[in-house]
C-alpha cells in the first residue's frame, strides 16, 4: 500500500455514428481486454447509432465475447457529453440523475469510419483538452477522404489508382449524364466507392452498364462525394506505421480476399473470407521496401500521428504499386491486421498498445508547452 502507482484514467470510446459501429466494437472489445488493468483504469464509453453517449457496464461487452455483433448499445441507458471546459479534460453527464465518469489522462477512440476516424471526435476531445490516441484533426480528416487524400499522396510523387470524382449534386441533376461519362471514361469492371467511408460499405464493383445506376445510387447514400476508377488485377499489401515524428514501418502483410473482392461480407461476415499473409511472400524485395518506405510518407504526408495502416495495390500484370488508402483507425481486434503486423514484427498487442499511450502522452505534452496567447 502507500506507493502503489497511481493508474492511467483511459476512456476508451467505440461504437458511434458510423457504418463501422459493429466493427468497432469488435475492436474495442480486444482493446479492453489486452489493457493492462494493473496500470491503466478502463472506463468504456459507448456511442449508440443514434449519437448517444453512454457509460456500458464492461460485463455487458465480455457477455458477448464471443460476438460483438450482438452488442446493441441502444438498450442501454445514461447520456453523456464531453464538457469543453478549459483544463477539465473531463466529461460531465448530460442528465443530472447520472453519475459523471469525471477526469481523463487519455482517450483512446476506438471507432472506425464517420464521426471517429475522421477528425470529428479529435477536435471534441481537443476542445476538451483530453489527449487522445492516434491522428489529430488534420491528419485524421485528410486519411478518411479518399479523394483529398489521394491528390496529397500524388504531390508528394506516391501513385495512386487515376480515379474520377463525382458529386451527389451532379448525378441528381442528370443521373444519364454521369452514367454516359463513367462508360467513355472507364473499362468493366471498374470500382465506385463512397469518398468517405470504410470497410467497403458502399464500395461496388461494375461489371456491366446495367450495373451502373444501382452502383451509384448505394455509393452516394453514404456520401456526397465519391471515387470511380478502373478494376485492377491486383495484390493487396498492407504496411503499419507507428510512431509520431519519426514513424516505423512493420514488415508487409498480404489480404487475400476469398470474395470478388474485399467486401465488407469477405471482411467480417465470413469468418473464412480472407487470409492474412504475415508476412506476404514471394514479393520482390524492391516491391517490399518501396511498400514501407511509402507507408511512412503517406503517413507523414497527411500530418498522421500514433498509428495508421497503409493499403496498397500491386498489379499482378505490371508490377507497379499504387497506393490505395491509408487508415488512421484501423481494424484493432487481436486478428487484425495492424496488430498483427506488429507483433510478427516484435511488438505483441499489450505493449502496442502501451507504446500508442506512451505516443499520445508524449505529443500531448509537447503541444500544450506551445504558446496559445501572445499578448
Ligand atoms: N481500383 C480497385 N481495383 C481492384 N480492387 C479494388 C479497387 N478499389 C477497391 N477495390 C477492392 O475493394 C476493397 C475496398 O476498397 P477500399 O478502397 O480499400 O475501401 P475501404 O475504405 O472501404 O476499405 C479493396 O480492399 C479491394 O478489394
Ligand atoms: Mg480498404
Amino acid at each position: 500500500m502507500g506507493n502503489e502507482v497511481k493508474k492511467i484514467r483511459v476512456g476508451l470510446i467505440f461504437g458511434g455514428r458510423s457504418g463501422e459501429h459493429e466493427v468497432s466494437i469488435a475492436s474495442a472489445m480486444s482493446v479492453y481486454n489486452a489493457l493492462d488493468k494493473s496500470r491503466y483504469e478502463v472506463i468504456l464509453i459507448g456511442i449508440d447509432k443514434t449519437g448517444r453517449w453512454l457509460l456500458p457496464d464492461p460485463k455487458v461487452l465480455l457477455a458477448h465475447a464471443g460476438n460483438p455483433m450482438k452488442i446493441q448499445l441502444g438498450q442501454m441507458t445514461g447520456s453523456y457529453g464531453l464538457a469543453p471546459s478549459g483544463g477539465a479534460t473531463q466529461m460531465i453527464a448530460m442528465e443530472a440523475s447520472a453519475p459523471a465518469p469525471g477526469h481523463f489522462d487519455i482517450v483512446l477512440p476506438i471507432m472506425h469510419g464517420t464521426f471517429g476516424e475522421d477528425g470529428t471526435i479529435q477536435g471534441m476531445l481537443e476542445m476538451a483538452q483530453i489527449p487522445y490516441v492516434g491522428s489529430g484533426v488534420l491528419g485524421s480528416a485528410l486519411g478518411m477522404d479518399k479523394e483529398v487524400a489521394a491528390r496529397l499522396f500524388n504531390a508528394a510523387g506516391i501513385p495512386t489508382v487515376p480515379s474520377m470524382c463525382v458529386r451527389k449534386h451532379e448525378f441528381l441533376n442528370d443521373k444519364a449524364a454521369v452514367e454516359d461519362s463513367l462508360v467513355k471514361a472507364f473499362d468493366f469492371p471498374f470500382f465506385v466507392k463512397p469518398a468517405n467511408a470504410g470497410s467497403s460499405v458502399g464500395v461496388h464493383k461494375v461489371k456491366s452498364p446495367e450495373g451502373i445506376r444501382a452502383a451509384l445510387e448505394d455509393a452516394f447514400s453514404f456520401d456526397l462525394k465519391i471515387i470511380v476508377q478502373n478494376a485492377i488485377d491486383a495484390r493487396e499489401l498492407e504496411v503499419s506505421v507507428l510512431g509520431n515524428d519519426t514513424p516505423k514501418a512493420s514488415i508487409v502483410g498480404e489480404i487475400v480476399p476469398k470474395h470478388e473482392f474485399y467486401s465488407y461480407e469477405a471482411k467480417y461476415l465470413d469468418d473464412n473470407g480472407a487470409e492474412l499473409k504475415i508476412p506476404a511472400d514471394n514479393l520482390p524485395e524492391e516491391v517490399r521496401e518501396k511498400a514501407r518506405a511509402w507507408a511512412v510518407q503517406a503517413f507523414l504526408t497527411l500530418e498522421c500521428k500514433g498509428l495508421a495502416r497503409v493499403d496498397f495495390f500491386m498489379d499482378r500484370k505490371t508490377g507497379a504499386l499504387y497506393l490505395n488508402e491509408i487508415n488512421t483507425i484501423p481494424g484493432f481486434t487481436s486478428i487484425s491486421m495492424y496488430p498483427k503486423l506488429w507483433e510478427a514484427s516484435g511488438l505483441p498487442y499489450a505493449q502496442l498498445l502501451d507504446e500508442l499511450i506512451r505516443l499520445a502522452l508524449d505529443d500531448s505534452k509537447k503541444r500544450r508547452e506551445l504558446r496559445v496567447t501572445y499578448a
